[in-house]
């Protein structure tokens, strides 16, 4: 009993150290020297965050995609200028403000009587070589959804970039397509004025972001918040998901179904775990979240700031829908095992993701594996931009992760990692590297070379490879872990 309270009292002393200690920086933040401010600015900058928020960081092509590489509108061009010490905004846009008025926002559609019961917002961007998900992504909410369903929800297409020759062009084919969703005001399609950003050429470079990157996730936060503010009216919920994903079928009714399922207040329910897509918020809250991305706009990306915001309101918990009910395009996975929910989460502790090697787009493509994956830890991740991986186990002689091409490609340099420095037993021990080269199916392969934990190959890789598999060729009783994939096409 002494012990026991001598131990309350130890932690109880600690927790008072820690707060002292902590209310000390502050304090020097907010007091000290020029010299000391910035270096706790600088400590702050580099150390306070959460590994998870390194990640997002990384997953900027899986919010908005490829595109991230145009310079938006007010961005320096020169994509290689870093500098070297963070810089502090010398006028931090408190008095930013964001106005969006839906008479002039609105480019196409129209507003129905009543309100509806959810906005999709879909913001879009130009991407890379002129490919465009979008026309699909919205075909396919349409496909996946009733007469009625569609009754009770509306779509908000947002162009979010300052080129009105690119709106034109995507403005015509829209028309083309959607034209009876457009007349019954089930599809509206948006834009914005320039005036909604700031400027950016004097950010502060948090997570030593390349001035370009910090510049393109604040320019996406003040989309999102214009995007946000649009809604605000439209229905009695939002979810925003992007403009390369495929929604599940009858995923109307499944939001509803969860919604409804609630007990407890919350401020943000996701339907998918990837960035920023599949995060449902009351429409009446828009405003709010609208103004507090603005007013962070440059520090972080805005999923994380999404996260932080759960807690401020007091949602201290991610409160998810499984399955995802809207899957990042080009890699779908086909695994759908249940057996993941039966192992006990405590059995593996949760590792923190780190930083991958490249931040390379690999080829579209479908990933199949008969391993069981675990805990959130799903197959595509590693293949996808970011920092997540694939943590599967009872890894057996014959187990495969292929990666189908949706169309052949030839590749200069494949680099695949597997194990984790938490977790370094957590390698591929005995496994074969194969390719296929024949068919679009996978069915036949030839073997490339072993692999051993790391599998590494730049030279004599053959042509028009149209699959690539990870084979297991024994069986071991360590889990695995696939940490990166990077496949090289030039
Ligand atoms: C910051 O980034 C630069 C260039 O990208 C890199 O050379 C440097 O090591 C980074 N510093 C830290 C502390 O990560
Ligand atoms: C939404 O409605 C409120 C209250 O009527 C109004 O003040 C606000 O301007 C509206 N927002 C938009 C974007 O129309
Ligand atoms: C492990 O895999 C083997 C072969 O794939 C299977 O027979 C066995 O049931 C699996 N065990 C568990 C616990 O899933
Ligand atoms: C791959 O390279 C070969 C030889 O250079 C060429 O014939 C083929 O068209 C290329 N395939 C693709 C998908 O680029
Ligand atoms: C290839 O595999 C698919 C299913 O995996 C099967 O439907 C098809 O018949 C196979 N084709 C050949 C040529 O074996």
């Amino acid at each position: 009993m002494r012990f026991k309270r001598h131990y309350l009292y130890g932690v109880i002393l600690i927790l008072a150290g820690f707060i002292v200690i902590n209310v000390v920086i502050i304090e020097k933040h907010t007091h000290g020297t020029k010299m000391e401010k910035d270096l706790v600015a600088t400590l702050f900058d580099r150390k306070s965050h959460h590994s998870r928020q390194i990640r997002l960081l990384q997953e900027r092509d899986t919010t908005l995609g490829p595109e991230s590489d145009q310079p938006a509108y007010g961005m320096q061009q020169d994509k290689n200028k870093v500098t070297e010490t963070p810089v502090r905004h010398d006028k931090p846009p408190i008095e930013h403000r964001i106005e969006a008025i839906p008479e002039q926002a609105l480019l196409r559609g129209k507003f129905r009587k009543l309100k509806s019961y959810l906005t999709i917002g879909i913001p879009s961007v130009r991407r890379q070589g002129d490919m465009m998900y979008l026309y699909d992504t919205v075909s396919s909410l349409l496909r996946a959804s009733t007469d009625t369903e569609k009754n009770d929800f509306v779509i908000v297409i947002y162009l979010a970039q300052q080129d009105q020759k690119w709106i034109q062009e995507v403005l015509l084919k829209i028309d083309k397509l959607f034209s009876t969703e457009i007349e019954s005001g089930l599809i509206q399609v948006i834009s914005s004025p320039a005036k909604i950003y700031y400027d950016f050429t004097h950010l502060i470079r948090t997570f030593n972001d390349s001035t370009e990157r910090v510049q393109w996730r604040t320019k996406q936060n003040l989309d999102y918040a214009f995007l946000f503010k649009y809604c605000e009216n439209l229905s009695t919920y939002y979810i925003n998901i992007e403009d390369d994903v495929i929604p599940a079928k009858g995923f109307f009714n499944s939001i509803q179904n969860f919604i409804r399922r609630q007990s407890v207040d919350w401020f943000c329910l996701d339907f998918s775990s990837i960035g920023f897509i599949g995060k449902l918020f009351h429409s009446r809250d828009l405003n709010l979240i609208s103004h507090y991305l603005i007013l962070f706009s440059y520090f972080q990306p805005a999923d994380n700031l999404i996260d932080y915001m759960k807690k401020i309101t007091t949602q201290f918990k991610d409160i998810r829908h499984k399955p995802s009910l809207f899957q990042h395009r080009g890699v779908v996975s086909s695994l759908r095992d249940k057996k993941q929910l039966i192992i006990d989460k405590l059995f593996k502790d949760q590792i923190a993701v780190s930083q991958k090697k490249y931040v390379i787009e690999n080829p579209k493509a479908n990933i199949e594996t008969d391993m069981i994956a675990y805990d959130h830890y799903v197959p595509n991740s590693p293949y996808l931009v970011g920092n997540d991986l694939f943590w599967a186990f009872n890894i057996t002689k014959g187990n495969y992760y292929k990666m189908i091409f949706e169309k052949p490609v030839n590749l200069t340099k494949i680099y695949i990692n597997t194990g984790h420095e938490k977790k370094p037993h957590d390698i591929l021990y005995n496994g074969e590297m194969k390719v296929g080269t024949s068919d679009l199916k996978c069915n036949r392969t030839e073997t490339l070379a072993d692999f051993h934990e790391t599998f590494i190959l730049d030279q004599s890789i053959p042509n028009d490879i149209t699959c690539l598999v990870i084979e297991v060729t024994e069986d071991q009783k360590e889990w695995l872990i696939i940490r990166e994939i990077a496949l090289f096409q030039y």
